[in-house]
């Protein structure tokens, strides 16, 4: 690994770690299982870029595009439960407890927020 890709890397860390220092257990639950079962595939930052993704077809959704976004909870907690099919996303209700689920969508919500104000705004008219 490249010395500025490590430094960005730790900066990117550092910078989730000041966002999660705020008091918020879900959050903090959240993050622990996203890097333990979901941060391979959908990556750190939940762009889709993990480790794994280069190898799967199709690639790992970014769950923090705007498409992700718009769905519901309901939807994403489904897809979180049963996976997806024919694709590579794993079913994880018999993995993780439904309030783990929660969690973990909690989280990819919270990356959203988190990373909104980098998204460049709409082209003017
Ligand atoms: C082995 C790789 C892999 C792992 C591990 C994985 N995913 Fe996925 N995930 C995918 C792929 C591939 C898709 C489907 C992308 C597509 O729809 O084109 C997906 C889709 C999703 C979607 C649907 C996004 C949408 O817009 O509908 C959600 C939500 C999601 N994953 C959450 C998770 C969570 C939470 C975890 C960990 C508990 C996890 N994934 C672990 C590969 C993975």
């Amino acid at each position: 690994m490249s010395h500025h890709l490590f430094l960005a890397l730790l900066l990117t860390m550092g910078g989730t770690g000041v966002l999660l220092a705020q008091p918020s257990e879900p959050l903090d639950l959240g993050q622990a299982i996203y890097r333990q079962h979901c941060m391979e595939c959908h990556g750190s930052t939940g762009k889709g870029d993990g480790a794994k993704a280069p190898f799967l077809s199709p690639r790992p959704g970014n769950l923090i595009s705007a498409a992700t976004s718009a769905k519901t909870d309901h939807e994403l907690l489904r897809t979180i439960a049963q996976g997806k099919p024919r694709t590579s996303m794993p079913a994880w209700q018999d993995v993780l407890p439904a309030e783990d689920q929660q969690a973990v969508l909690q989280y990819i919500r919270s990356l959203v927020r988190f990373t909104r104000p980098l998204t460049p705004p709409p082209p003017g008219p």
